[in-house]
């Protein structure tokens, strides 16, 4: 497959400080796109990473038809660069895409931009154990015209931003409230496709969340508001007097790579596993018969995220004396290690680079 390649004079990686890498600050030396238009991609091309000269009408600005999806690329122990179950991404864009009304992209043009872009970007996957090269391809409708209907143009992208841990709190327990006031998403909406609305529908509840001093929002099902769904950010997972316990993908919830990947290791290590409804009040009642024995979320950027309080309705439960539990701390260490090539790769799921 051509790209057409325009490289990048100078090179912004001296700027950025690799020890205290934040989440998604700061953006490699080159983006890639292709644009969408007279029912085909065309040619894909690199460019120098920087602005975009867009209409004020851009359809996406409007109405919000796009879609993004999250990789990362890790550099292993041995020096080479892994990216982590590419297909799993290529696999869910589409489906979202589907649901957007956006033309799907082949597994070519999505592959290959991001093996391009990090080959000439090597320079920016980080070196430091916990950090990686966050790889952001997402796609957007472009037709310059205000009527609300799909768009006839579009332009898919993959950009990359060095990043260390998505939460402030690294490894250490986030906190998590419930909102008795405000959904994420209902089945036959947007919830399990990975869309931008699903993001502007969590911030304002998410501020709320924060200033009571929480890192984000559980969120709980539209209609009951007693279904748990997830985080908004990651897939959310329970152990149970043993037992790991996931809501199941009903339609509101996001499908995490993570997720599938965690919910894998659990039937490789035969730890029991329950993809089922679970309930807020069910989560509270076997805290205080002390069943509950960790909870942690799932995410590319969250990796294996530990919970160490939630609060729901003015009760708030302490999980794992605030640490970090056995079969977080497990599943952290496997992925993680998997993906700087530390441990062996059962399942393929990592592609050298
Ligand atoms: C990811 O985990 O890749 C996400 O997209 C979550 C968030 C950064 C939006």
């Amino acid at each position: 497959m051509k790209i057409s390649v325009r490289k990048s004079k100078k090179t912004t990686r001296n700027e950025v400080d690799f020890d205290n890498l934040e989440f998604g600050v700061h953006f490699s030396d080159h983006m890639y796109f292709v644009d969408y238009e007279n029912g085909k991609w065309g040619t894909p091309h690199i460019e120098p990473y920087g602005p975009m000269k867009m209409y004020p009408a851009l359809s996406t600005l409007h109405y919000g038809q796009a879609v993004f999806e999250g990789l990362k690329a890790f550099r292993g122990i041995d020096g080479k660069i892994r990216l982590f179950r590419p297909d799993k991404n290529h696999e869910r864009h589409n489906m979202s895409c589907e649901r957007m009304c956006i033309p799907a992209i082949s597994y070519e043009l999505f592959l290959e931009g991001i093996k391009k872009l990090v080959e000439l970007d090597h320079a920016w996957v980080p070196e430091k154990r916990g950090c990686s090269l966050y790889i952001r391809p997402f796609v957007f409708a472009t037709d310059n015209f205000l009527g609300v209907r799909v768009s006839y143009t579009y332009r898919f992208m993959i950009i990359a931003s060095p990043v260390g841990a998505y939460y402030k709190e690294g490894l250490n327990p986030v906190k998590l409230i419930t909102s008795g006031e405000f959904v994420r998403a209902v089945k036959g909406g947007l919830g399990a496709v990975k869309t931008p609305a699903n993001y502007a529908a969590s911030l304002y509840p998410g501020e709320v969340a924060k200033k009571k001093g929480f890192t984000q929002v559980l969120w709980l099902d539209g209609i009951e508001n007693r279904y748990i769904e997830e985080v908004g950010t990651m897939n959310i997972m329970f152990v149970i007097d043993g037992t790991l316990v996931t809501p199941p993908l009903e339609g509101s919830i996001l499908p995490g790579v993570t997720r599938n990947s965690v919910i894998s290791l659990a039937k490789h290590w035969g730890l029991p596993l329950e993809e089922r409804k679970i309930t807020i009040d069910e989560v509270m009642s076997e805290a205080k018969k002390e069943r509950l024995q960790e909870v942690f979320g799932t995410g590319t950027a969250a990796v294996i995220s530990p919970v160490g309080w939630i609060q729901h309705n003015d009760n708030t439960i302490t999980i794992h004396n605030g640490e970090i539990g056995p079969v977080s701390q497990r599943l952290y260490d496997e992925i993680t290690g998997m993906q700087y090539g530390e441990k062996a790769d059962p399942f393929g799921w990592c592609l050298v680079l």
